[in-house]
């Protein structure tokens, strides 16, 4: 477990000043650009999930991140994928909540057929920063009667303090700053 965390830790870059002055960005791409570490990430939520939850039923990803980590683990267990979106990009339909980012406002959609009510989902995204997205996204498995069994992310950052904006879910984290 530790060998294959400090793999991953070593696949994290920090860019400073991006994308605005005074951010210190943790950029993921090198893990996904070398096999072993990204095989790491999903060794590593797959046995966190196995260790954790009798049963999952899907694993959500959040836009767009989410989308490189949650297909693998999904696979890796067995089960389907669910995309959250931005709005506006999944056809038929859908249902949507609004969330508050740093400047205005965005949208968060699933297809009205994604979730059963009643199913055990994990929501899985590359970074905890306020935890905005991760919110709306439980809110939008609320809404459609699914069970928020936790949330997983490769990233925390911890001073954002998204953990107490997710209570009571559960949040997972391979590392955290
Ligand atoms: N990295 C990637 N995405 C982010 C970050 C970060 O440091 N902060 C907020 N979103």
């Amino acid at each position: 477990w530790e060998a294959k965390l400090q793999l991953v830790q070593r696949h994290v870059r920090a860019f400073p000043d991006f994308p605005k002055k005074g951010i210190l960005f943790r950029d993921i791409c090198p893990i996904l650009k070398d096999a072993a570490a990204l095989k790491a990430v999903i060794d590593l939520f797959e046995e966190h999930v196995r260790n954790m939850y009798q049963h999952v039923d899907l694993i959500v990803g959040l836009d767009a991140r989410g989308f490189l980590f949650g297909p693998l683990l999904a696979q890796r267990l067995g089960v389907g994928f669910v995309l959250v979106r931005k709005k506006g990009k999944l056809p038929g339909a859908t249902v949507s909540v609004s969330y508050d980012l740093e400047y205005g406002k965005a949208e968060a959609e699933i297809q009205e057929d994604a979730v059963a009510p009643g199913q055990r989902v994990l929501l899985v995204d590359d970074l905890l920063a306020t935890g905005g997205t991760l919110h709306a996204a439980a809110e939008l498995m609320r809404k459609q009667q699914a069970e928020v069994l936790g949330c997983m992310v490769v990233i925390e950052l911890k001073e954002l303090n998204g953990i107490d904006k997710l209570k009571p879910h559960r949040v997972f984290s391979l590392l955290q700053y």
